[in-house]
């Protein structure tokens, strides 16, 4: 895994920045002794999430917050807040940028009004196994390069550390969904993603955006028909409860970039700064080892729960929904992710 540096910087422009950084946001509080600054400086990170600790996401924002805490010696506390406990889909990108919260691991689809063109991870198809994910969602990727040097999360002064997998989605509903027909006229929750509403409405579906903490009773209350996630979220939000159908398509991906409020990184003494993208680069290792077999985990229990019938498409039936989405959706989001990653997406495939 790359290491990434930050970019040196005048200690006299740090200083002032942790100074500015004390006073006017709660990521950084002085202890021990000397005024305040120095050696004896401790700092608080917040991290935010909107999903169950046992997925994974939540398995790596344990991770990151024990190697943080481990490598700064205790120089820098992490405060997890899974859940939507803290901020909802709704508000926690305000809140990094205004440094209520230090860090978030949002899904790529939860960045499209701020930085559109990280919907490149929301492509119907973009993978067709969990094992080709590596090839195009890492650092050194076409992909990977344009999120980590995204101009409008640098504009809105959010970094991005790393890059985090859950998995690949699937449908749930409460009909058999064998052929893109059996979608017609069915609702389905979205991410708030233009990508993924073109998507439904290339099967023939409605598509409604809601944050991930109301999936559950909208679905129970039938608001909605349908959702698409990983088993993992399916299972810790209980979905598979209060859905009879899921339709084993691999269809998406939902992967989430892991940003950092940049001034308050900024505000950290140098070391502590590379403790933390080491940190993050060592808990995206940790991520990518674990997500497949969580997923695989919370695909049994949903199985072992017998609420829910799970229909594996043979590849012709996958093959079906593929056709009604690719190329045609991916040429319809060229001007917003840029033409010559898809062209090199494309090429993959
Ligand atoms: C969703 O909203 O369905 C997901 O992005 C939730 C998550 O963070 O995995």
């Amino acid at each position: 895994m790359m290491r990434r540096r930050s970019r040196a910087t005048s200690v006299a422009v740090l200083g002032l920045s942790a100074v500015l950084a004390l006073s006017a946001c709660g990521g950084a509080r002085s202890s021990g002794s000397g005024g305040g600054g120095g050696e004896d400086q401790t700092f608080t990170i917040k991290f935010s999430h909107v999903v169950a600790p046992k997925t994974p996401k939540g398995q790596a924002a344990e991770k990151f917050k024990e190697l943080v805490e481990e490598k700064s010696d205790g120089k820098i506390t992490v405060d997890v807040f899974p859940n939507s406990e803290l901020y909802g889909d709704k508000d926690e990108l305000q809140a990094l940028q205004s440094n209520s919260v230090q860090v978030l691991a949002p899904a790529s689809a939860k960045f499209t009004t701020l930085a559109p063109a990280l919907q490149v991870l929301d492509l119907p198809f973009l993978f067709d196994s969990v094992d080709d994910i590596p090839k195009v969602v890492s650092p050194d990727t076409p992909a990977g390069k344009a999120i980590f040097e995204n101009q409008a999360l640098a504009d809105n002064n959010i970094k991005v550390l790393g890059l985090w997998d859950n998995g690949l989605k699937q449908l749930s509903s409460n009909t058999e969904m064998r052929t893109p027909a059996d979608l017609q006229g069915l609702s389905f929750r979205i991410q708030p993603s233009d990508v993924l509403a073109a998507q439904f409405s290339a099967w023939g579906a409605n598509s409604t955006p809601l944050a991930f903490s109301e999936v559950f009773n909208a679905l129970q209350q039938g608001v909605i028909d349908g959702q698409e996630n990983p088993y993992s979220n399916i299972e810790s939000q209980n979905m598979h409860t209060v859905q009879t159908n899921i339709t084993e398509s691999n269809h998406g991906y939902i992967g989430y970039v892991l940003v950092i409020n940049n001034d308050f990184l900024n505000s950290l003494p140098d070391d502590l700064q590379q403790v933390v993208q080491d940190s993050a680069d060592e808990a995206s290792d940790y991520n990518r080892k674990i997500a497949a077999q969580l997923n695989q985990d919370a695909k049994k229990t949903i199985e072992d729960a017998g609420t829910t019938q799970i229909l594996k498409l043979t590849d012709q039936e996958r093959q079906a929904f593929k056709d009604a989405v690719v190329p045609a959706v991916w040429d319809q989001y060229r001007d917003v992710i840029d033409s010559d990653l898809i062209d090199s997406l494309l090429a993959q495939k």
